[in-house]
């Protein structure tokens, strides 16, 4: 760690010690590791019971209970090329592109329909079933699970778009398919490729039952004092062209930039883009090599024929419902700690963009309908400085701005940020300050990162702690 980072860490409390680093004296090792102890620290992964991944407890009729069962497992559904009739226990459409296999492979911690697990399947599906794909530099198994996108094209024009990692390339139930990877290694080493990671799902459909004006007059709450600390924010919108509201105009809410308006599209979205499985929101293959295009399209649609009802719906459907009864994480009981942690976060300013309630409006589903939604997020894009910048343009949010990170469900949390670079809460935060070549750069959480750095240790550890109990 270098003495830059170790000020930051300490804020206020070892002063004398930052002045010293400043003007140059070296410790030695034991000084260092003194002060080391005297450090909050993230309390790391929450031990216990997984508190996230099964339906609202109250609130849903029994058809729509088991239409979350019925979603669940198509979520849970691994695809192949063309189906059980090559693979078994599969269904047909992957590729010719892909990320996964599957849509629980992704979101896994704690449970299903969470985020990135401790281990990353995408190292095995590079060469399962005989795929002879090279595993990308930046993909590692004790790392995130990511999904690539390139900022610019050859030509030097704004890209943006995700580049699936893997082909169906030598798998045996795609015989006569050839095709490239994209070059990463040239994109790494041209600083071309950014990340993200995915979004946990537990509570969406509470998120997806938030009305807009309720989103935007939150985000018009405490004008005063946000402005004092430089916090400006605004909402992503559904939209043709950046800053129009063309389309329907409303608010978009879902993905790191907020750039989705429902669990469906993103679902109908997501199939296409993360499993290559075309659908009736996507209907056309991102890549129609003739010789890799094995089935009808879309590869999955309504079952008209089918005799149960739970059976009708297409998989978009079906996955869109399962996100929508997927009940919010439980988090842990409160403590001393925690209860002053989140004091602490409300004084120093976090809660003025991790708004810690909203408030759905009138969704006909009763376990939606008029229900607070601890989520900790305004929903709204800010500013994030250069330092978390990824150069991507969606909607309305361009290539320094993020949604507010949701934070419910921290406590169980491995991976952070939208590009999954730190495990550790503390980098998370520091992260957010626009810090770069020695001074301070734009970042609409400046002020706040800088209040929390001038809380003493034992200050700074119930925050954590109270992060670590969502
Ligand atoms: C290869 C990994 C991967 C797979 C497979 C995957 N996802 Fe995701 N998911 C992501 C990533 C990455 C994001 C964040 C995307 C972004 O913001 O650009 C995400 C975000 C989401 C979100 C947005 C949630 C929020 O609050 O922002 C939804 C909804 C979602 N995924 C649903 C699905 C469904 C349904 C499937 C299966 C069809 C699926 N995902 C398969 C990686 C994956
Ligand atoms: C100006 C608005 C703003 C303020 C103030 C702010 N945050 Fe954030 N926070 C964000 C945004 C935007 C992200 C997502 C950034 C990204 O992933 O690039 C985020 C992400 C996070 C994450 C990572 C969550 C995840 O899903 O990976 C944590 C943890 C976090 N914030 C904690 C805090 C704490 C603690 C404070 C107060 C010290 C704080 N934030 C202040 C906007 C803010």
């Amino acid at each position: 760690m270098t003495p830059r980072s170790y000020i930051m860490r300490f804020g206020g409390i070892v002063l004398s010690v930052a002045a010293f680093v400043v003007i140059g004296t070296s410790f030695s090792d034991d000084v260092w590791s003194q002060i080391a102890r005297l450090a909050a620290r993230d309390p790391g992964v929450r031990s216990g019971p997984a508190g996230a991944g099964g339906a609202f407890e109250s609130g849903l009729t029994a058809n729509e209970g088991r239409a979350f069962v019925n979603g669940r497992e198509q979520f849970e559904e691994v695809q192949s090329v063309q189906g059980e009739q090559l693979v078994s226990d599969t269904e047909l459409g992957l590729g010719p592109r892909f990320n996964l296999d599957s849509c629980a492979g992704c979101h896994a911690q704690p449970e299903i329909g969470g985020t990135s697990p401790a281990i990353n399947p995408q190292v095995e599906v590079a060469k399962k079933e005989g795929a002879s794909n090279d595993l990308p530099p930046f993909i590692k198994r004790d790392g995130p699970v990511r999904e690539a996108r390139f900022k610019h094209n050859p030509d030097g024009t704004a890209d943006g778009g995700v580049h699936a990692l893997f082909t169906i390339t030598g798998r045996r139930d795609a015989s006569g398919c050839s095709l490239q990877q994209p070059d990463f290694r040239t994109a790494v080493a041209r600083q071309n490729v950014v990340f993200r990671i995915p979004t946990p799902l537990f509570g969406a459909g509470l998120i997806e039952a938030i009305d807009d004006d309720t989103m935007l007059a939150n985000m018009h709450a405490h004008s005063a004092t946000k402005q004092s600390l430089g916090i400006r924010g605004r909402a992503n919108r559904i939209s043709g062209q950046p800053n129009t509201s063309g389309n329907d105009g409303t608010v978009t809410r879902f993905g790191w930039k907020a750039q989705n308006k429902s669990l469906e599209i993103f679902s109908g979205e997501a199939y296409n883009v993360e499993q290559g499985i075309t659908n009736e929101l996507f209907p056309q293959e991102r890549d129609e090599t003739p010789t890799c295009y094995f089935n009808a399209t879309p590869e999955n649609r309504t079952n008209f024929d089918a005799t149960d009802p739970l059976e009708v719906p297409s998989d978009v459907v079906r996955f869109a419902v399962f996100m929508r009864f997927l009940a919010p994480p439980t988090p842990a009981p409160d403590t001393d700690t925690i209860v002053r942690g989140r004091k602490l976060f409300g004084d120093v300013g976090c809660a003025m963009c991790h708004t810690p309630t909203l408030h759905t409006g009138k969704s006909p589903v009763e376990a939606l309908r008029d229900k607070d939604v601890n989520l900790y997020s305004d929903l709204a894009l800010h500013n994030m400085g250069p330092g978390l910048a990824d150069d991507v343009s969606q909607g309305n949010a361009s290539g320094d701005e993020f949604r507010t990170a949701p934070l419910w469900g921290l406590g169980k949390r491995i991976f952070f940020l939208h590009d999954g670079r730190t495990k550790d809460l503390l980098e998370a935060i520091h992260a957010h300050a626009g810090f770069g070549g020695g001074q301070y750069v734009p970042s609409e959480a400046n002020q706040v990162v800088g209040q929390f750095n001038r809380l003493n240790e034992i200050e700074k550890q119930h925050l954590l702690n109270f992060l670590r109990s969502l």
